[in-house]
């Protein structure tokens, strides 16, 4: 049984403060873990509260329904135990900031009793074999870094890696490459909040340097590597006006879905996340009908993470991949059941991490245990790389 369950404040990838969980078992075995946290969040995801009062709300409500009552290692009866001390639908009592962070340091000490690396207690035995591809983040804007692109995220996709390792390694290339391409154009760069290079030229321009560096790249390492895109649409929307707002550039919803498929056909797009904004399912699906058969067309804010809203997704047609984000919804028994409805029904799951991150390495094992096929986690940077070193050490059985 759990014995213990601490909660402190302590400092993500931006310097703001988050929630990290400490379970500790009766047996001695031990989890922590650390809540992200978005800067483009979606209007329907679950509630982050401030960390001081979501630890307060937690300790009051949640800490006594699992010391002494609740087995670390039943992620199933821990979450329930975290659903019924909030009492709300979206977490809104506790914080979903707590919730996740109890519910992933729980997995963690279950893990630790049981003596198996973590994606092992979370997908069983035979889990381990199939690696995601990793998305990698290297040219962004939006709400990550001002002044730089509208579309949030270029994403590199080395769908031809023979191995994960390789993968990762091609997308810090692919980082590295773009550097060197914007020195050379004379283009100041900063990086935005996940690492990506954050310059200051329009979003045309960074399609072609990242089309030029992930070519440079794909023949270097001889496998193919391709281009994605996060557009996080919702964040482009005014919906007073009905148009997408780029800059001086305005798209109507219809003019959206067009640019959205034109693009996926000039440049091969492999990805495409959030091309519209997160209530329209069916801007969402009339792309999925002209270029879902050749492109991921996945759902963030459109399905934060949520059994129901994926539902509808489903009967709408609209998409053809969900983004997974635990704390989107507060507990990882929920964004497993999320990743299960999506794979049932044929979508493809995209365990991410998010804007604010910390040394948390629980997405990568989320991502072996689900057998998801993608892991959006960044490129370079110290919170990004804990991952990609993470998915690295899986695929070596050395964690
Ligand atoms: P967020 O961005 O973590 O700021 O929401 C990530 C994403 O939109 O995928
Ligand atoms: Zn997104």
């Amino acid at each position: 049984l759990i014995r213990s369950v601490g909660l402190r404040r302590i400092l993500d990838s931006r310097g703001n403060p988050t929630v990290e969980a400490d379970v500790l078992t009766e047996s001695g075995g031990f989890g922590r873990a650390a809540a992200p946290s978005g800067a483009s969040t979606g209007e329907y995801e679950a509630i982050e509260l401030p960390p001081g009062e979501a630890i307060a709300s937690a300790r009051e409500h949640a800490v006594p329904r699992l010391v002494g009552e609740v087995h670390a290692g039943n992620q199933r009866e821990v979450d329930a135990a975290l659903h019924a001390a909030d009492g709300t639908d979206d977490f809104s009592n506790i914080g979903a900031n707590s919730a996740v962070a109890i519910s992933m340091a729980a997995a963690k000490a279950g893990a630790d009793v049981l003596g198996a690396p973590l994606y092992q207690h979370l997908g069983g035995t035979f889990r381990g074999d199939n690696f995601p591809i990793p998305l990698g983040n290297v040219v962004g804007g939006g709400e990550h870094a001002k002044e730089a692109t509208h579309i949030q995220e270029f994403l590199a996709v080395p769908h031809g890696a023979p191995s994960v390792s390789e993968a990762v390694f091609a997308n810090a290339a692919v980082h590295d490459r773009i550097g060197e391409l914007l020195d050379e154009r004379g283009v100041p760069a900063g990086k935005g909040d996940e690492g990506a290079w954050a310059p200051t030229v329009t979003d045309a321009e960074a399609f072609e340097i990242v089309a030029a560096a992930t070519d440079d790249v794909a023949e270097d390492v001889g496998f193919d590597v391709a281009v994605g895109l996060d557009v996080a649409a919702s964040e482009l929307y005014d919906a007073d006006a009905g148009v997408y707002r780029y800059g001086d550039v305005e798209r109507t919803p219809t003019e959206q879905v067009d640019y959205i498929a034109d693009l996926v056909d000039e440049y091969d797009l492999a990805y495409v996340e959030d091309p519209v904004e997160e209530d329209d399912f069916a801007g969402f699906a009339d792309l999925t009908t002209r270029v879902g058969d050749r492109t991921v067309l996945c759902g963030d804010d459109l399905f934060v993470t949520n059994v129901e809203r994926l539902q509808r997704g489903i009967d709408e047609e609209a998409g053809n991949a969900i983004l997974v984000k635990p704390n989107q919804i507060g507990t990882l028994s929920d964004a497993v059941d999320a990743v299960e409805l999506a794979t049932r029904n044929g979508l493809e799951a995209v365990v991410s991490h998010r804007s604010g991150e910390t040394e948390d390495t629980t997405i990568a094992h989320l991502a072996v245990a689900t057998g998801a096929p993608f892991i959006k986690t960044g490129t370079v940077g110290g919170e990004r790389t804990a991952k990609l070193n993470e998915l690295i050490r899986i695929a070596e059985d050395a964690v």
